[in-house]
């Protein structure tokens, strides 16, 4: 007989408790091979709906609809077992009312089996925040530079940098924090206020562009192994697999090429030696 080891998926109250105790490591994940990869040495993966831009060559993420968001959730849920799965909410898909954000975010729940949510917005959201977690859904917050407000943004501009900025992104973490949010992505903020805001709130911080100061830390994973030629300034690259994969693909390439047909000149070494 066969014993069956069940993994245990990390819980939403386990990664409130990382608070002043260890890091929250976190990276977004957008298909089942990397999840399987990730699972083991994550807290945290996030379907971030930045999923548009890397995966889909979008512009923004402001296109990313409701059912790319679950097809991709699908995906990493089915190549994960460990680490707590949140998928983003869309932008259009909850901020309207409290009412439709629930009906989305349980469709997002439901049909992945992903633990919780993730929506963008500080104070505007709390309403929308406290509605559904008193609901059963679990929110992480976002809040700075929120990509889905890059048209009123004007551009990816860090936020904070003048102490007058402040207590409106104070006020904007406090916010989500009372409403019920388990934890709060801080995006493109000014290292004092993040270290200011990760003492102020009792749930974990999770930095983006935002300093060590935080509770914790994620990036795009594409970005932080290499894939994409124009990361952010902040992203430290572990890995260079852009340049790894196409010198993998020129490897095959030459190699299929090689090939000889019996009686032809093989074209591709004659051009080699021409
Ligand atoms: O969509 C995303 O990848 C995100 C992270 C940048 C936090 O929201």
């Amino acid at each position: 007989m066969s014993a069956v080891v069940q993994t245990k998926r990390i819980t939403v109250p386990e990664i409130k408790a990382h608070k002043n105790a260890k890091p929250v490591v976190c990276l977004t994940c957008y298909h089942a091979h990397t999840a399987r990869l990730l699972d083991e040495h994550v807290d945290l993966m996030l379907v971030g709906d930045s999923v548009g831009m890397v995966m889909h060559g979008m512009e923004t993420t402001l296109g990313v609809t409701l059912d790319m968001m679950i097809l991709h959730g699908k995906a990493v849920m089915r190549g994960s077992k460990r680490a707590l799965v949140v998928v983003d909410m869309p932008f259009g898909s909850y901020e309207e009312s409290p009412q439709i954000a629930f009906r989305n975010a349980a469709r997002v729940i439901s049909e992945t089996g992903c633990q919780a949510i993730k929506l963008e917005g500080g104070a505007r959201m709390g309403e929308t925040v406290r509605y559904l977690a008193d609901r059963g859904i679990p929110v992480m917050g976002h809040i700075g530079l929120t990509p889905q407000r890059i048209q009123i943004f004007g551009g990816f501009r860090t936020q904070g940098r003048t102490e007058a900025e402040w207590p409106a992104i104070e006020a904007d973490a406090k916010a989500v924090a009372e409403a019920g949010a388990f934890s709060v992505v801080l995006e493109g903020m000014a290292e004092p206020l993040a270290a200011k805001i990760t003492r102020e709130i009792a749930i974990p911080t999770i930095g983006i562009g935002a300093s060590a100061q935080c509770d914790g830390q994620i990036l795009v994973m594409e970005d932080m192994l290499g894939l994409n030629p124009n990361p952010p300034k902040f992203v430290r690259q572990y890995a260079s697999m852009g340049p790894d994969i196409e010198a993998a693909v020129k490897a095959y390439a030459a190699e299929v090429r090689a090939r000889t047909f019996p009686g032809k000149e093989n074209v591709y070494s004659m051009k080699k030696t021409a």
